[in-house]
């Protein structure tokens, strides 16, 4: 028998959408991702909103990599690490993650999502105090909540490092002082101040924690990530978290790079490897092939660099109002969510796929589409998109 107030609840919720012009569209896709992709009943579109940065996600050793892990392992181990062992490719991923951060160690996750849970509940102990932004991701929010309530959280206000020096200062009594922070920032494209972060972390003796999800594979020259942008080293950081569902092969998965002590104790401690299993062999053989696609020839970013300012150069010439960033997220405000989501809805019609975010993905009020660059958008493509940009 169904549970009418359940049933009553849901219809409510999705008929206010309706009603607010806020229901999100999701559309089903019938290709690879790629720069053009085919829409189940509208055709082809070009795609400005995938983090397929790199244009790693339909690149043929990807594929095939990914091909060979099925062939080599089957689906999977049908079970945790810690009970029926870790599988080969798990560890050549793994090496090939902390050499590519330069880091001792790394552990993979299904998820950044999984990888942020196990970090903070797992490494912050009930004596120490975590400074994070503003505005960081759901994932490092969600993360937090799930530390020792005795655990002290401190939000400080986005980038504001007076602010932070400020909450370091007065915090000098906990046992250990975590700094979190996004690399660049999921919603606004801007990148955290990350040689100020670490003269601070630095200063203070206090732990830095960065999720580079949208940095790695896209910023310095050979896309190691918002520390390479600033001529830093990986060193400077103390716990990275970062996806494979991005730039670095688009399928799924996460990971953690830091010291053997902080590995060791997540894969003691950490629920969501304890409790769930491992990524399928298929991803750790594809990611790996696009971290070594990336090694070997960092002119994809190069490549993706070039795209970004033609991009951004293209949409301010043409009126729109783009901070200057380097990074390949291009938020272009709307305010109202219903009227971000009518442009995205415009955009399409013309053949360009951007989404419009609202609440809760932003603040409300800041409603906002989000451009996002990838270095296999061609010249053509890049004319189509600001063609149509220039029409809305
Ligand atoms: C900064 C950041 N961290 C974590 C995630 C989650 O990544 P995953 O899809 O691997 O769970 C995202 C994805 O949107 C992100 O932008």
């Amino acid at each position: 028998m169904p549970n009418t107030a359940f049933a009553n609840r849901s219809h409510e919720v999705i008929e206010s959408l309706t009603d607010s012009g806020q229901l999100k569209p999701f559309y089903n896709i019938a290709s690879p991702m790629r720069p053009v992709v085919e829409i189940e009943g509208k055709g082809e579109v070009l795609v400005l909103c995938s983090n397929n940065y790199l244009g790693l996600a339909d690149h043929p050793q990807v594929i095939e990599a990914g091909v060979q892990g099925l062939r080599d392992y089957g689906a999977g181990t049908a079970s945790v690490r810690f009970i029926c062992g870790t599988l080969k490719c798990h560890r050549d991923l793994e090496e090939k993650i902390a050499n590519f951060l330069g880091t001792e160690s790394a552990l993979s996750y299904v998820s950044c999502w999984n990888a942020n849970e196990a970090v903070f509940p797992t490494l912050v102990g009930p004596e120490d105090v975590i400074l994070s932004d503003e505005l960081n991701h759901a994932s490092i929010i969600d993360g937090m909540r799930l530390m020792s309530k005795k655990v002290t959280k401190k939000v400080y206000k986005h980038s504001d490092m007076q602010q932070l020096e400020t909450l370091l200062q007065e915090t000098q009594s906990h046992a250990v002082r975590w700094v979190v922070t996004d690399g660049v920032f999921s919603m606004e494209g801007d990148i955290a101040n990350m040689p100020r972060l670490v003269e601070l972390c630095k200063e203070y003796n206090a732990m830095l924690v960065v999720d580079d999800s949208h940095g790695v594979g896209v910023l310095g020259p050979t896309g190691r990530g918002t520390h390479e942008h600033f001529g830093l080293d990986g060193s400077c950081v103390d716990v990275f978290t970062g996806t494979l569902g991005k730039a670095l092969g688009g399928a799924a998965g996460g990971y953690v790079a830091a010291s053997q002590n902080a590995i060791s104790a997540l894969e003691q401690k950490a629920r969501p490897s304890l409790f769930s299993n491992a990524l399928p062999a298929t991803v750790a053989y594809s990611a790996g092939k696009a971290i070594e696609v990336l090694d070997n020839d960092p002119s994809i970013v190069a490549r993706l660099h070039s795209n970004v300012k033609k991009i951004r150069d293209g949409l301010a010439e043409r009126g729109f109002d783009c901070t200057p960033s380097p990074t390949a997220i291009i938020p272009i405000m709307i305010g109202d969510e219903a009227e971000a989501i009518k442009k995205s809805a415009k955009l399409f019609e013309m053949g360009v796929m951007v989404i419009g975010f609202g609440f809760p993905v932003v603040p409300k009020g800041e409603a906002r589409l989000r451009v996002q660059v990838s270095a296999a958008l061609s010249d053509d493509h890049i004319q189509q998109a600001l063609d149509a940009f220039a029409k809305l």
